[in-house]
């Protein structure tokens, strides 16, 4: 073979652009400030809520530079299967969102995330989170995440211009007065009275109704294994669950929560059930007039969860990591994030000042109301069982079986009770 002058300078340049390459991951000094930060924080009133930390982020840690992990998908349906394989690959981002309570647990319990008990003394967040909220997230005394706020699962959202025009002017406080109204919409020739999305949305709906049914103490009861799921009473809700399926979008399978959200918007859709991300979603997307109350038959019960962030281990820059859930951790933080999040700060020391109306009437209902945790969410239930039960839920949204889904629900909640 002859090696001529163009294939010297083409291998030069080759080996010049390895180098670069070379460089850049391992001693690229502006790569060592990075702290990639993992959400599915995409878009929307999400997105406006990262927006805000990420600006606290810049004031509060100067010396380090945010990085956007963001996987769409409400509910982190494909984030999380992204983050997984990253961190059985080692891989891991600096800090990923996960959620307070059982879903912690799952990450705990895999040694995969660090104990930043430490930290929690040194930054002063130990008195600064309500007692419930650090007794969720202590695991054998130790601590390994900081929570950004609480969002409301149990809330239905409306459009005030489709209910007014079929003469709904009160908020339905049972499933029955529901029902009624959403035939009254039916009548009005309104084509979808209740705007839904794919599986993990058909379990918060789900959740709302066992909630209506139960009362609050029970439903826990069904996460810490007291109520049991092959009761009457779950049999009574999945029936009236299936009857709400009636209501809703035939396409609902292949809809993510903001889809459905759209149908509200465009005047398709009079109700959608969905945690307060849609309050900031709305407004980001300048959409004005739409109507909140508590799902009917859930007065007096907020259904909780938290976004958390946490130190995951072999995380490649430590330093800006602790920057970032210092942040996350602090009064300035909590409100930047969450006046745009649709969410309230965890942090009992934050003034409602600045906060839209509905955040305002969600601090009230926190202090008030009896708290319940959320499976779609991850505050009630391990990653398993939650993956079981959402499959199930998909099932029963093709078949309608009530009794071949509350069979999967306990089965599945025998399952992984049983794995404890
Ligand atoms: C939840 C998360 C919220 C919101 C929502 C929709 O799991 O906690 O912050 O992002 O999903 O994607």
């Amino acid at each position: 073979m002859r090696f001529t002058r163009q294939a010297a300078v083409a291998l030069v340049a080759v080996a010049a652009l390895f180098s670069a390459a070379a460089c850049s991951s391992s001693e690229d000094p502006a790569a060592e400030k990075n702290v990639e930060v993992f959400t599915w924080w995409a878009d929307g009133g999400e997105k406006a809520g990262l927006d805000g930390l990420v600006a606290q982020f810049g004031t509060a840690c100067p010396d380090f530079a945010f990085v956007n992990g963001a996987v769409a998908g409400g509910a982190g349906s494909n984030a999380k299967s992204v983050l997984a394989s990253r961190l059985q690959t080692n891989d891991p981002p600096s800090t990923f969102q996960a959620h307070a309570g059982a879903e912690l647990s799952d990450y705990i319990n895999a040694d995969q995330v660090e104990d930043i008990s430490a930290q929690y003394a040194e930054w002063g967040l130990t008195s600064a989170f309500p007692k419930g909220l650090i007794d969720n997230i202590t695991v054998d005394g130790k601590i390994y995440s900081v929570p950004a706020n609480i969002h409301r699962a149990n809330v239905l959202w409306s459009n005030k211009t489709v209910l007014a025009k079929a003469g709904i002017t009160a908020d339905a406080t049972t499933l029955d007065a529901f029902i009624a109204d959403l035939d009254k919409l039916k009548a009005k020739g309104v084509a979808t009275p209740l705007a839904l999305g794919k599986d993990w949305t058909q379990v918060m709906l789900l959740e709302s109704v066992l909630i209506s049914d139960l009362g609050a103490d029970k439903f826990t009861g069904l996460w810490n294994g007291s109520t049991d799921w092959k009761g009457a009473d779950v049999t009574a809700a999945i029936e009236k669950f299936k009857k709400l399926l009636t209501y809703s979008n035939a396409d609902r399978d292949t809809f993510d929560w903001t889809d459905a959200e759209k149908l509200i918007m465009e005047g398709k859709a009079a109700y959608q059930l969905m945690g307060d991300w849609e309050a900031a979603d709305l407004d980001a997307k300048g959409f004005k007039d739409y109507g909140y109350s508590v799902f009917p038959g859930n007065t007096g019960t907020f259904q909780w969860l938290a976004d958390a962030f946490v130190l995951p281990k072999g995380a490649k820059n430590v330093e800006g990591t602790k920057c970032w859930l210092k942040t996350v951790g602090s009064a300035e933080g909590q409100k930047a994030f969450n006046v745009k999040k649709g969410s309230i700060p965890a942090r009992t020391d934050v003034s409602s000042d600045g906060f839209p109306a509905y955040q305002q009437a969600a601090m009230t209902s926190w202090k008030a109301d009896k708290q319940v945790p959320s499976c779609a969410h991850g505050s009630a239930c391990s990653q398993g069982l939650q993956g079981a039960i959402v499959s199930a839920a998909g099932k029963f949204s093709t078949d309608g079986d009530v009794a071949a889904l509350q069979n999967a629900l306990a089965a599945a909640a025998a399952q992984f009770a049983a794995k404890k």
